[in-house]
Order: structure tokens, then C-alpha cells, then sequence
């Protein structure tokens, strides 16, 4: 039988609906701020995407967006000011930042109250320590919301992770476990990968490796998940070869429209729910 399609463009447009209908009873709109320094072409892309997802739920956003060859103490006195006003809810600084700066020290710059990516380590930190973090990255959250979509009991059940960033593998191996999974999280050096993946009922592909993941990687029936957005020939895949998988699992997120869209989506919620964290009362 051939996998469902798990459409992460629909959800991640009924959650984005139901931010719209939030923000709207709200006295004023949450407002988010996005650094971006330089002009990576993929990042360039992204951050559009989210100005104009923002936008269409009335969440007025900023762009800072600074020259490559900005000091770190420039970007830092910027991040200070943003922390400072009162009228910004969330603040992302966009990944990758060119080679010279100390990614950690930016965002440990941020405040933890504004992390809306969710990744200083006061944020990742407490969700290792399975207490509530302000904030949890967009990506592992919306990828949660996908997978929960198949399957909404999780416990016992066993994940692959191939990559272990930041911003994916490190904080939704922690959610998973969380949730009583069993957990391995592979990488560039982990040996005889295949013996790990085949055994995997959820296996999430966030690599950046263009259709890396064949059928012969993967369990009969395993639920995929993939974050990979690679370009081949001019075109969007995945890091799983979703021709080749597509008859052997139960079901697959799409590239484009599986976890991108949710991704989105849940950077909005986090800017939301940091609107409703500096103003108590509401
Ligand atoms: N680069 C790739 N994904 C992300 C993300 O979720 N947040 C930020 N800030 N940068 C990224």
C-alpha cells in the first residue's frame, strides 16, 4: 500500500487560522523581531516566509537585516536594544551566521523571556530537565505535532534521529523522550546507520543530505518524518527518497509542504504565547 501523505501545509494553515482569530481578541499584536546578517540565499528565503506568514495573522514583524562583516559586538549591542524594548515579543536571529561570529555567544544574548527559536540554554536546558522551558524550538515542536498526527501514543515506541543540531535532532530527541520513547540519534560518524533505521517505527531524516534514506533503510510501516530541504537539478526534495520509500512506509511528510510549513507555524505560536508571557493579566 502506498504511505499517507502527512500534509503539513493543511495543519500547519488550521493552526496559523486559529493564531489569526487569537491575536485578533488581543488589545495590541504581538510584534517579532528577525536579525538576519548577511545574504545566505536560503535564509533569505526563509525569512521571507515567515514576514509574510506573520503578516496574514496580523503579526507585525521587523527585519534587522545587517551586513555580513558586522562585529559581534555591533550585533550584540542590537540584540541588547531588542531585549530592551518593550514593545517586541520574540526575537529569532537567523541561522547560519557568517563564520566569524560566535554563534552560542549571540544567542545566549538573547533573553531567554524573547527566545522565541527556543535555543538559548536557559530554553534547552530546562526542557532537558523535563521541566517547562518558556520556549521549545519551532522545528521539534511542529515535527511532535506531525508525528502525534499518525500516531497520538508515543510512549515505548522506537525513534531514529539522523543529525544532531541545534535547532532539530538535540531538543526532539528530548521531546521524545519526554514522551517515553525510545531514542537514538545518529550522525556523520555513527557506523553500520542502516541496522538503526530499519529498526526505527518513527524515523525523522534532518541531515541535509539529498534522498539519503532508501527503502532498504527503513522498517515496513515506520512513520517518516523529513526536514531535509535540499535542491537536485533546479529541484525541492527531501533527505529521504520519497519515490523509492513511498510503498513500504505508512506514512510520509511531503518536501515541500510537511515540516516547513509547520515550522512556521509554530514560530508564530511562540511569538503569541511570549505576547501573553510579558503581559500577565490577559
Ligand atoms: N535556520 C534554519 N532553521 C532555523 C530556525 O528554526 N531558526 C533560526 N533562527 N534559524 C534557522
Amino acid at each position: 500500500m502506498t504511505a499517507r501523505i502527512i500534509d503539513g501545509k493543511k495543519i500547519a494553515a488550521g493552526i496559523r487560522e486559529k493564531l489569526k482569530q487569537k491575536i485578533a481578541a488581543l488589545p495590541s499584536a504581538p510584534q517579532l523581531a528577525i536579525v538576519l546578517v548577511g545574504n545566505d540565499e536560503p535564509s533569505l528565503i526563509y525569512v521571507r516566509n515567515k514576514q509574510k506568514a506573520a503578516a496574514q495573522i496580523g503579526l507585525p514583524s521587523q527585519l534587522h537585516h545587517l551586513d555580513e562583516n558586522i562585529s559581534e559586538e555591533e550585533l550584540l549591542k542590537i540584540i541588547a536594544q531588542l531585549n530592551a524594548d518593550s514593545e517586541i515579543n520574540g526575537i529569532i536571529v537567523q541561522l547560519p551566521l557568517p563564520k566569524h561570529l560566535n554563534t552560542n555567544r549571540i544567542i545566549n544574548a538573547i533573553s531567554p523571556l524573547k527566545d522565541v527559536d527556543g535555543f538559548h540554554p536557559y530554553n534547552t536546558g530546562m526542557l532537558q530537565n523535563n521541566e517547562k522551558p518558556y520556549f521549545i524550538a519551532a522545528t521539534p515542536l511542529g515535527v511532535m505535532q506531525l508525528i502525534r498526527s499518525v500516531s497520538p501514543n508515543l510512549s515505548g515506541k522506537n525513534v531514529v534521529l539522523i543529525g544532531a543540531s541545534l535547532i532539530v535532532g538535540r531538543p526532539l530527541a528530548t521531546l521524545l523522550l519526554n514522551q517515553e520513547c525510545t531514542v537514538s540519534i545518529t550522525h556523520a560518524q555513527t557506523r553500520k546507520i542502516k541496522e538503526l533505521t530499519s529498526k526505527a517505527d518513527i524515523l525523522v531524516a534532518a541531515c541535509g543530505v539529498a534522498k539519503l534514506v532508501k527503502a532498504d533503510w527503513i522498517k515496513e510501516n515506520a512513520i517518516l518524518i523529513d526536514v531535509g530541504i535540499n535542491r537536485e537539478n533546479g529541484k525541492l526534495c527531501g533527505d529521504i527518497d520519497f519515490e523509492d520509500v513511498k510503498e513500504k512506509a505508512l506514512a510520509i511528510t511531503p518536501v515541500p509542504g510537511g515540516v516547513g510549513p509547520m515550522t512556521i507555524a509554530m514560530l508564530l505560536s511562540n511569538t503569541v504565547d511570549a505576547y501573553l508571557l510579558h503581559h500577565p493579566g490577559l
